[in-house]
């Protein structure tokens, strides 16, 4: 039978069940949750897996679309990927013959990129889909393909496929970064773990979910060090082993949870929360006067419902780890309009993340975007329930956050968007007590 994978010119867009989130607002969250595993570890520890030819072992991954994205992408370049039980998946790369990130795959998740590297290191060469941008940026990978072409690769751009391949094999340098990318970083690092010799990565991204990356490289063998807080040095090996682990907490999740209850009100614990990930969250919750305890890995938000009154207005910027996390700053952002003043949102890492906050105004939000990283929030604002729709992940979170604490119901379109990063979200909130419904989007379902 003739290969059934498209050739790389076609592109097959692959049908996403659309979808709607349903939410009564207005009643404060109470109980406790679990954080699952964190998405941004996750996809690139399932990459990492194919440096080498043995079985690695990885649990507490999250059940999230993203997740199945990846393993579909992996299964697509023959890796063998078992999935034996909810949160653990086990993948083999004895048998990778096909070496080709196809257009499919990047369309579907930017983070297939991070294939890039170890595919090019362990096999020499690769054929990947320049994912391009989405709804928050220009998303450009420029310093990813500098960084290989630092380690020798020779890469051709045609088509919007990138041709790389590495004579011999890659040979270990200086990786010297304009700024912290965060895949830039772990594509380099993931890269030089095969690589001839010494390489030296810097500015290297601190985010936890890179020192995540670290621990399962050196537990397959890598010899991988960060030797000052952004300076990664790699030595590389010929060979790395199959290796078993556990996936850290998603910090990401856990502060939307936090900013969950603070929106809404009520006194939710979160277990499984690394307190010390979310250092900036926290200290922003503190300044609005929102009542946090954390102990370990357990936090306690105690929010005010709405009418109960508001905050203190506070002014935020996103920064690379450890500063105010990009993916937060949204979530952060629909909570300050429950401050009492104005507070300034300074985007600082991507040029598109402010644009969703129209969608926040239709719900009464006083909301006013000053340019592409720049806005202003007025309040307090009340809430009331409207319809409206999802341009992304973050954002789509967010708007179930404005939406728990409006008065009256919402309908939010494309809540498959959500679904690519958090696990089960719908479920964690109704647990919580609050009323949200995931419902199918049909003709007759009113769209905004
Ligand atoms: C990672 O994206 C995360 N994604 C993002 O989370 C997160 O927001 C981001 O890091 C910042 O923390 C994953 O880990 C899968 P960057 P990444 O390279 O690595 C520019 C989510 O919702 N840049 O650190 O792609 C880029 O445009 C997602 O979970 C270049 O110019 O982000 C941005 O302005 C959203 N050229 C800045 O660098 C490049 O080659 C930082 O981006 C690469 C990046």
């Amino acid at each position: 039978m003739a290969d059934a994978r498209p050739f790389f010119w076609e592109y097959i867009p692959t049908p996403v069940a659309r979808e709607v989130f349903q939410i009564e607002g207005g009643r404060p969250l109470a109980g406790s949750i679990r954080v699952s595993g964190a998405k941004n570890a996750a996809l690139k520890l399932l990459a990492a897996a194919v440096l080498t030819g043995e079985r690695c072992r990885l649990e507490n991954v999250p059940e999230i679309e993203d997740v199945r994205v990846m393993a579909e992408t992996l299964a697509d370049l023959g890796v063998v990927v078992d999935h034996p039980a909810p949160g653990r998946y086990e993948v083999a790369s004895g048998d990778v013959d096909w070496l080709f990130v196809p257009l499919e795959a990047a369309a579907r998740m930017r983070a297939s990129f991070i294939l890039f590297g170890p595919l090019l290191s362990r096999f020499g060469r690769v054929i990947i889909s320049n994912p391009g941008g989405d709804r928050i940026g220009r998303r450009p990978v420029n310093l990813h393909v500098d960084a290989m072409r630092a380690l020798g690769a020779e890469i051709d751009y045609r088509n919007g496929y990138y041709f790389a391949k590495a004579p011999g094999r890659l040979r270990g340098g200086e990786v010297t970064f304009p700024f912290v990318t965060v895949m830039g970083t772990e594509n380099a690092m993931l890269a030089a773990t095969l690589a001839e010799g010494r390489t030296i990565i810097r500015p290297a991204a601190q985010e936890p979910e890179v020192d995540d990356l670290i621990t399962f490289l050196v537990k397959m063998g890598a010899v991988v060090e960060r030797t000052a807080p952004d300076t990664i040095v790699v030595e590389g090996r010929r060979r790395l082993r199959g290796a078993d682990h556990r996936v850290i907490p998603d910090r990401i999740e856990a502060g939307t949870f936090a900013l969950a209850a603070a929106m809404a009100g009520g006194r939710v614990t979160l277990e499984g929360a690394p307190c010390e990930l979310l250092g900036a969250l926290l200290e922003i919750l503190g300044r609005v006067g929102v009542e946090v305890s954390c102990a370990g890995d357990t936090i306690v938000v105690e929010g005010t419902p709405p009418a109960a009154g508001a905050y203190r207005p506070c002014d935020i910027e996103t920064a690379p780890y450890p500063g105010l996390a990009t993916d937060l700053q949204p979530p952060t952002t629909v909570l300050l309009t429950r401050a009492d003043g104005l507070s300034h949102v300074h985007e600082s890492i991507f040029e598109d993340r402010l644009e969703w906050l129209a969608e926040l105004r239709r719900m009464g939000a006083r909301v006013e975007i000053l340019d592409s990283r720049h806005a202003t929030i007025a309040g307090p604002t009340p809430l009331s329930g409207a319809e409206v729709a999802i341009p992304d992940l973050r954002a789509g979170a967010s708007l179930i956050l404005a939406a728990l604490a409006a008065e009256g119901s919402s309908l939010i379109h494309g809540a498959h968007h959500v679904h690519r990063g958090y696990e089960n979200i719908d479920a964690k909130f109704q647990h919580l007590g609050a009323r949200i419904q995931r419902l199918p989007e049909t003709a007759s379902t009113p769209h905004a």
